[in-house]
């Protein structure tokens, strides 16, 4: 463990992806659930956490003007990159001074605050590096590129990793300026953990999963209607 910078909680919402698998024309992040886009959704979750001091959202460059518009005034909006990568490297660029960074996909827009809250209370008593992650119920096997099975994985040893990912500031700030383009790494904690960094996995939350299918759209569709019908936050 390494002692932490002073400095802010920011968290960074790379939402400058232009995956369109959702079916709709606009990028992912900024496809609605019950009329509010993802990207206000999880800046809102954010913001309710009380834990986050500042929110740099990173979009597409022709989408950085509407954007601030659909977000709230103290949030700000930077361009963003080809690869999540360098939408990540952005967002950490416009704020270099951060203790803890929280970086969290635009795409988990119903992640509940309190698991929010839960990263950065294990960031502040100590630790470097924070994930969420849930125990996988499938069987999961690897297969080549004909579908043949190459092997079965031991299920117990397997979590599927969900963002705010938390870090060390400094810890952050070092890996990405290592980082190359050709990484094959999919999130944030990877980084860190090829730096040689412990990366600690807490308990995620299945409302924290991330919108990607028309399926999943339906889902968060229902649920953040009935979330909204029971007075819930
Ligand atoms: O494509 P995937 O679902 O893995 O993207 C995860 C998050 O990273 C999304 O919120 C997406 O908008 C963001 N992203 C980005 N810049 C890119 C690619 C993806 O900010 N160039």
């Amino acid at each position: 463990m390494t002692s932490h910078s002073a400095g802010p909680v920011v968290a960074i919402v790379p939402a400058a992806g232009r995956g369109v698998r959702l079916g709709a024309s606009a990028p992912k992040a900024f496809v609605p659930v019950n009329g509010v886009p993802m990207v206000r959704l999880a800046v809102d979750g954010l913001l309710a956490s009380g834990v986050v001091d500042d929110v740099v959202v990173v979009v597409p460059e022709e989408l950085v003007e509407t954007s601030a518009q659909l977000l709230p005034d103290n949030v700000r909006v930077v361009a963003g990159g080809a690869e999540r990568i360098d939408s990540v490297r952005a967002g950490i660029a416009a704020a270099s001074n951060a203790g803890i960074y929280l970086v969290h996909d635009a795409a988990r827009a119903l992640t509940p605050p309190a698991l929010i809250a839960r990263v950065v209370a294990e960031l502040r008593a100590g630790r470097d590096a924070v994930i969420p992650a849930l125990e996988v119920a499938d069987t999961i096997k690897s297969v080549d590129l004909l579908g043949g099975v190459t092997a079965t994985l031991n299920r117990a040893e397997l979590r599927a990793v969900q963002t705010p990912q938390g870090f060390n500031g400094d810890l952050l700030r070092t890996a990405y300026a290592a980082v190359t383009n050709d990484s094959d790494i999919t999130d944030d904690a990877g980084l860190v953990e090829r730096a040689g960094a412990r990366v600690r996995a807490i308990a995620g939350d299945p409302l924290a999963f991330k919108i990607t299918t028309p399926h999943d759209l339906t889902v968060a569709a229902a649920l953040l209607a009935a979330t909204s019908a029971g007075g819930a936050g």
